[in-house]
């Protein structure tokens, strides 16, 4: 099997800023009830006329240019998202045109908040076994789309944005391994109701509010740190590796406490944990590989340094890698 790592990244997020003092106009909460229970202080919100393919084209572009590779060297795109920009064709196909990566197949992946660590895993699949040579993994979110911003349980935690990374075979370092999970049992936690062939679009779900995201937050924050520390030793098990071993854990942004409750269980010092929660809040798919390009970008991943990611979202569904960088 051939090594496999990232070699290129790039994000991309709106300009407008909503911060917990515009949404004290919308529904009844304060900042400070926000920043203590979540550590968010503001979030993106994409225009009217962006859609998800716009914020991933962009991140995409960046993270091709960073790898110093034209989009006609990519032979695979894989999209992870839950707010594409139609339900059919892929999100990814119209990426795809978009850079006129003329040599590459594209796919949607739907693994919500893990959705990006199961994006990479694919990748990494492809290119380990010598199928392919390039692969650019996006994760983006318009999750402003699909918020109820009646509803102050669920509107205070989301944003917009877009990571990318390039995949490739590397010399040295690369991925040294990954873990997936489901348990499909707990979807009703986590979940958009309408809009599927469960439930198609009608008057009666559009005005029932069916077509926003729907949240259990409370129960859902125990299993998450319960799913992200099992997640986090998993993986470091699998790769022979300990907690001692990790340089900076990069985790999906959807609470701050939930990230330092998984990193005390897991013995990792906070210094060690990587957190941009309080300027993006939770934005699914795009999170954990805005917040891996993020720390790349400020020198907080260096070379040869052991990186974990680690991710939870609908489903229910987790999924964690240890990089060499
Ligand atoms: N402002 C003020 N009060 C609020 C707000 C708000 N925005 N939202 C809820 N409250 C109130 C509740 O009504 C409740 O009031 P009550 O006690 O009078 O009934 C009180 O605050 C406490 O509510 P809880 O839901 O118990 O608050 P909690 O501390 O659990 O925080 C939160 C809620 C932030 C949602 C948290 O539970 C959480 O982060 N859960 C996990 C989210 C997650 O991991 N999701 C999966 C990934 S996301 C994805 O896949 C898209």
């Amino acid at each position: 099997m051939r090594r496999v790592g990232i070699i290129g990244v790039g994000e991309y997020l709106p300009d407008k800023v909503l911060t917990n003092h515009d949404l004290e106009k919308l529904v009844d909460t304060t900042d400070e009830w926000i920043i203590t229970r979540t550590g968010i202080k503001e979030r993106r919100i994409a225009s009217d006329n962006e859609a998800v393919s716009d914020l991933a084209i962009k991140a995409a572009r960046e993270a091709l240019e960073d790898a110093k590779l034209a989009p006609q060297d990519l032979d695979l795109i894989i999209l992870a998202t839950v707010t594409g920009d139609m339900p059919f064709p892929s999100t990814a196909s119209i990426v795809q045109n978009a850079l006129s990566a003329k040599h590459a197949a594209a796919l949607d992946i739907s693994a919500a908040c893990a959705g990006f660590v199961y994006a990479l895993s694919i990748a990494q699949q492809f290119i380990a076994s010598g199928t392919y040579k390039n692969a650019l993994v996006i994760g983006a979110e318009k999750l402003s789309a699909v918020t109820d911003w009646k509803d102050r349980n669920t509107c205070v935690l989301l944003g917009d944005g877009a990571g990318a990374c390039v995949v490739s075979e590397v010399k040295e370092g690369g991925i040294l391994s990954t873990y997936l999970g489901c348990d499909g049992s707990n979807m009703e936690l986590l979940n958009m109701p309408a809009g599927g062939s469960r439930m198609p679009a009608s008057h009666e779900t559009v005005d029932s509010r069916m077509h926003y995201l729907k949240m259990r937050g409370n129960e859902l924050f125990k299993i998450a740190v319960k799913s992200m520390t099992m997640a986090a030793e998993k993986v470091l098990e699998q790769a022979g590796l300990t907690f001692r071993d990790v340089d900076l854990i990069v985790p999906h942004q959807a609470n701050s406490r939930i990230i330092l409750a998984v990193a005390k269980k897991l013995g990792i010092p906070e210094d060690k944990i990587y957190l941009n929660i309080e300027k993006y809040g939770n934005m699914s798919s795009a999170s954990t590989v805005t917040a891996l390009v993020e720390a790349v970008k400020e020198g907080r991943v260096k070379k040869g340094d052991i990186v974990l990611l680690d991710a939870f979202g609908a489903g229910l569904v987790w999924g964690a890698c240890v990089i060499k960088w």
